[in-house]
């Protein structure tokens, strides 16, 4: 096994990505705020397979303050670099940039940093109205990792369905030359998407926790079951808010059925329509999607 060159200076990231630029190097970029679990280790086999055996794969690991609203847990976010770099090296990673939140943000913390990328239209929903400010933070960091690593293709998780669609636009609107692949999420064996936040339940809150891929096939099933009728969502979400809070550790944030190319919410749900779900469990929050 190779070991995963680690890079912690934006200078010095910059100037490796501009001397694979020169030498014709194909480069992919999985950003990630570490805690690798193997659904990040998916998104490194997918960024593998994009590049080919000679080309580069980079993982970005940065806990991006900016994103994590003041009543969040940025402070409590699980880190642990040793494993990290244990799994990129068994990944076959060729670079971990895991920069300082000083570096990236400029001398004083945020204290003189103050240029954001905001995506108007796609971040106002979901998790955007529930968490202010995520997707500038998102955004900004993600358009930032995009100057340093100069990746041609980056990959990210459809767990994070509306980050992906935010993502998405951004690069689009943005003009950056950059693939974007979203690649499926990762599920333990009950259902319950991987996260890095899993870590934080206990385990009973991790046997509740299978309320929300629970609440995903009962969307499912309805659908199959009506098809080719549609159903009209409010009753269907009241029905699964109600599914969801009989755990008694649960609590709903939000419910959505909206398109998924426009994330405009519906009022009839039928296949091709995308479910979304934040939930709460204990203090945990969870978020989960699929196409019905
Ligand atoms: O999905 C994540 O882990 C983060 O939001 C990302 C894309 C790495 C930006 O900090």
């Amino acid at each position: 096994m190779k070991p995963v060159l680690v890079i912690r200076s934006l200078q010095r990231m910059q100037s490796e990505a501009l001397t694979w630029r020169r030498q014709g190097r194909r480069v992919a970029l999985v950003p990630t705020m570490g805690y690798l679990h193997t659904g990040h280790m998916s998104l490194c086999d997918r960024a593998r397979r994009t590049v080919g055996p000679q080309g580069i794969v980079v993982v970005s690991l940065f806990v991006n303050p900016t994103q994590f609203g003041p009543k969040e847990d940025l402070k409590a976010y699980p880190r642990d670099f040793a494993s990290d770099r244990a799994a990129c090296e068994t990944a076959g990673v060729n670079l971990l940039f895991a920069p300082t939140s000083k570096a990236v943000y400029a001398q004083k913390e945020l204290g003189n940093y103050s240029t954001y990328v905001v995506e108007e239209s796609l971040s106002r929903g979901m998790e955007g109205a529930s968490r202010p400010g995520h997707f500038r933070g998102v955004a900004t960091v993600v358009a930032k990792l995009f100057n340093l690593v100069l990746p041609e293709v980056a990959v990210f998780g459809a767990k994070d369905f509306q980050q992906a669609a935010v993502i998405r636009r951004m690069t689009t609107n943005l003009n950056f030359p950059i693939k974007i692949i979203v690649a499926p999420t990762r599920r333990e064996k009950d259902g319950l998407a991987m996260s890095s936040r899993n870590a934080y339940l206990d385990a009973d809150q991790r046997t509740q926790a299978t309320c929300l891929h629970r609440a995903i096939q009962a969307a499912r099933k309805q659908v199959v079951f009506k098809h080719p009728k549609p159903i009209p969502a409010e009753p269907l979400r009241n029905h699964l808010h109600r599914m969801i809070e009989s755990y008694p550790a649960a609590q709903v944030d939000y419910l959505a059925f909206f398109d998924p190319k426009t994330l405009q919410a519906v009022k009839q749900v039928r296949r091709g329509t995308q479910f979304a779900l934040a939930v709460k469990v204990g203090t945990t929050r969870l978020i989960d999607n699929a196409l019905l």
